[in-house]
């Protein structure tokens, strides 16, 4: 496996190539980092599903540059979910629609729907560009760790997540820290009214405020049939306790104001919610590396991103 670092123009067009051929290329988004294969290609698509250890009924999030390659994907696209991808993308945000023909069932686990999302990193649309250049429509992308595992939000992160079970003809493009931190927000548009299945940086009150829109919050998710949203966690090696007492030994996350309980171990003191989010995925994996037993997390409280992350960091607890 290459890993490319500050890509040339050329770089990042032989990325899209070997895509096109088959191979598979990790790439930075805003989210997090995505695992790429041709989302048309089956065989590329199910090393995927073998790299990443991940049951093959979970279905993948199909990237598009634009809006303009939505129709590709999916048919009978309610008004609101153009308003709704006009609104927010490119961007952290991922809409589940009716799928059209070219939705197999090896990127939908085998659902009438799909998922789409057009991610902001510079990057990720130069590789999406290029790529559909090259004839491609579109990259199928999970987050590039283990299954189960944390989400990587650096390069580094990829490489110790699967670096070892990519091949020599298979790519990482580094593009820094992932800005937003957390995956992107998933709003299911099958139903009328939205509902969201996982919150994330684009918001109730944001789609409320920006698209004039309801949209259901996660408590309605209980009536959708989501394969693997319920069981999927995000958890590291060491125990997640939350808004517990930290005792000696423990690792510590908390926003910056909140007083490090006496010998435990400072993983992290972030100073807003946003930083929380950016830099949560990567405090975990330092906990790991220090071979930490337990961190403990003072989880934040109140809406919008701190929901997502509350969301995150409930099924990290889970084993
Ligand atoms: O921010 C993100 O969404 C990142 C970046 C790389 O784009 N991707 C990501 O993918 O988080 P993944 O596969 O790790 O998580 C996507 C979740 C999975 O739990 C999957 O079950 C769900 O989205 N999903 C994907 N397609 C779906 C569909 N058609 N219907 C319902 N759920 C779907
Ligand atoms: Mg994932």
């Amino acid at each position: 496996m290459e890993i490319i670092s500050n890509p040339t123009h050329g770089e990042i067009k032989k990325a899209a190539k070997a895509l096109n051929d088959g191979h598979l290329v990790a790439f930075p988004t805003e989210t997090v980092y995505g695992l790429g294969a041709d989302a048309t290609n089956e065989k590329s698509v199910s090393r995927i599903y073998s790299v990443k250890g991940r049951p093959t009924d979970h279905p993948l999030i199909v990237h598009i540059s634009s809006i303009n390659q939505l129709e590709k994907w999916a048919i009978e696209i309610p008004d609101y979910a153009i308003k709704l991808a006009e609104e927010f993308w490119p961007g952290p945000m991922t809409l589940i629609l009716k799928r059209s023909d070219l939705a197999k069932n090896f990127i939908t686990g085998g659902q009438d729907n799909v998922g789409v999302r057009v991610p902001s990193h510079p990057l990720a649309f130069e590789l999406l560009n290029e790529f559909e250049k090259l004839g491609g429509l579109g990259i199928a992308a999970p987050s590039a760790n283990r299954f189960g595992a944390v989400s990587p939000t650096s390069s580094k992160a990829v490489v110790e997540e699967i670096g070892s079970k990519l091949s020599n003809l298979d790519f990482i493009i580094d593009g820094g820290k992932s800005n937003v931190g957390l995956e992107s927000t998933i709003i299911d548009c099958t139903n009328e009214p939205p509902a969201i299945l996982r919150p994330g940086a684009i918001t109730v009150e944001m789609i409320n405020f920006f698209a004039h829109l309801e949209v259901h919050g996660q408590d309605r998710k209980a009536d959708i049939r989501v394969p693997g949203l319920f069981k999927v966690h995000y958890s590291p090696k060491a125990d997640v306790v939350l808004d517990s007492n930290a005792i000696s030994g423990d690792g510590f996350i908390a926003l910056a104001w909140i007083p490090t309980p006496k010998n435990a171990i400072r993983l992290g003191a972030p100073n807003s919610i946003e930083e929380f989010a950016k830099e949560l995925y990567e405090l975990l994996r330092q906990g790991d590396n220090m071979k930490l037993k337990r961190i403990v997390i003072c989880s934040p409280t109140g809406d919008g991103l701190a929901l997502a992350i509350r969301d995150r960091l409930n099924k990290a607890t889970k084993k």
